[in-house]
C-alpha cells in the first residue's frame, strides 16, 4: 500500500479541525506501515489503535464543539454519523479484531476501513460544515463579468509587481494552507459610500521578489521593512481593479492590516464573494474581494 499522507485540499479551514484530521490519517498510515512490516506488530498495533481511538473521540466532541458555536444548521445529523460510527461500526471492529487476536488481515482490515471512513466523512460531511457558512452571507455577490475582470486584472498585477507570469488555478479558492506567506487585508471606503475589502496572500518566495524588485536588496534584509515593503506592493494590486473596474470610482484607504495566517485563515471563513488562487514559478498568490454598498441614511 503506497503511503498515507494527508492532502491539504481537504483542510477546511478551521485549525483545530485540520490539525487532527491531519493528525488521524498520519496514526493510521503509520499503524499501516507497522503492520505491513513489523513481524511482532501485535504490541504496538493494539497500544497504537488504543491511541487512535481516543484521538478519534476527541477529534469528534471538538468538532461538534466547533459545529455548535457556530451554529450549524446540519449540526444534529453530523452529530448522529458521529455517533453510529463510534457506537456501531467501532464496536463492531473491534470485536472482530479481538476476536482474530489481532490477526495481520484483521488488523489490517480495521485500518482500511478506518481509512476509508475517514476520508469519505471528511470529504464529504466535514467540508459542509464550511461550506453551509458560506451560504449565510449577506455580502454582495460578484457577477461573472466582474470576476472575470478581477481575474485579468489580478494576473496583470501579478506580472507588473512580481514580474512573473501568473496562471489562475482555482477561482473559488478554499481557504486551503498555503506554506509560509504574507498576508494582509485592505479596507477601502468608496467615495459616495460603501466599501471594499481585499484579503491577499502571497508566498514569502514571491514577496521577497517583489520586494527586491521594488525596493532593492537592502530592504530584504530587515524584517520590519519587509513588512512595510510587503503592504506597500500589495496596494498596488487596488490601483489595477480601480483601472479595471471604474476609473471614474474613487477609494479611499481606510485600514490596512498585516494578519498571521491563523487570522487570514479565520477572516478568509467570513466570506469573500471572489477569491481567486494563482500560481506564479515562485508560489502561490491569493486575491480576496468583497465590497458593500453604503446604507441609506434614513430621512430625518
Ligand atoms: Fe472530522
Ligand atoms: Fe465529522
Amino acid at each position: 500500500m503506497d503511503k498515507v499522507v494527508w492532502n491539504e485540499r481537504l483542510n477546511i479551514g478551521v485549525e483545530i479541525v485540520d490539525k487532527a484530521h491531519a493528525k488521524l490519517f498520519q496514526v493510521v498510515g503509520n499503524l499501516i506501515e507497522l503492520v505491513e512490516e513489523e513481524a511482532n506488530y501485535q504490541g504496538a498495533a493494539k497500544k497504537g489503535l488504543a491511541y487512535l481511538e481516543d484521538y478519534t473521540m476527541k477529534h469528534f466532541s471538538e468538532e461538534e464543539a466547533y459545529m455548535r458555536s457556530i451554529h450549524y444548521r446540519g449540526y444534529a445529523k453530523h452529530k448522529e454519523i458521529h455517533d453510529t460510527f463510534r457506537d456501531q461500526t467501532l464496536i463492531s471492529l473491534k470485536k472482530t479484531l479481538e476476536l482474530s487476536d489481532y490477526s495481520r488481515t484483521a488488523t489490517e482490515r480495521f485500518l482500511g476501513v478506518l481509512l476509508g471512513w475517514l476520508t469519505g466523512h471528511i470529504m464529504t460531511e466535514d467540508q459542509d460544515i464550511i461550506e453551509e457558512k458560506s451560504y449565510s452571507s449577506s455580502h454582495l455577490a460578484f457577477s461573472k463579468t466582474e470576476t472575470a475582470i478581477a481575474i485579468q486584472a489580478v494576473s496583470q498585477a501579478i506580472k507588473t509587481v512580481f514580474g512573473l507570469d501568473a496562471e489562475l488555478i482555482d477561482d473559488h479558492y478554499d481557504g486551503r494552507n498555503m506554506g509560509m506567506a504574507h498576508h494582509c487585508r485592505l479596507t477601502y471606503n468608496i467615495e459616495g459610500g460603501g466599501k471594499v475589502q481585499l484579503l491577499l496572500a502571497g508566498e514569502k518566495r514571491l514577496i521577497r521578489r517583489g520586494v527586491g524588485m521594488l525596493f532593492g536588496v537592502a530592504a530584504m534584509q530587515n524584517a520590519a521593512m519587509v513588512e512595510e515593503a510587503t503592504l506597500q506592493i500589495l496596494k498596488q494590486f487596488l490601483h489595477f481593479m480601480n483601472k479595471m473596474y471604474d476609473a471614474e470610482i474613487n477609494y479611499h484607504l481606510d485600514k490596512e492590516e498585516v494578519l498571521t495566517s491563523d487570522e487570514f485563515r479565520s477572516d478568509f471563513m467570513t466570506r469573500y464573494s471572489c477569491s481567486l488562487l494563482f500560481e506564479t514559478r515562485l508560489g502561490y498568490f491569493v486575491f480576496c474581494s468583497r465590497k458593500w454598498k453604503a446604507r441609506k441614511k434614513k430621512e430625518k
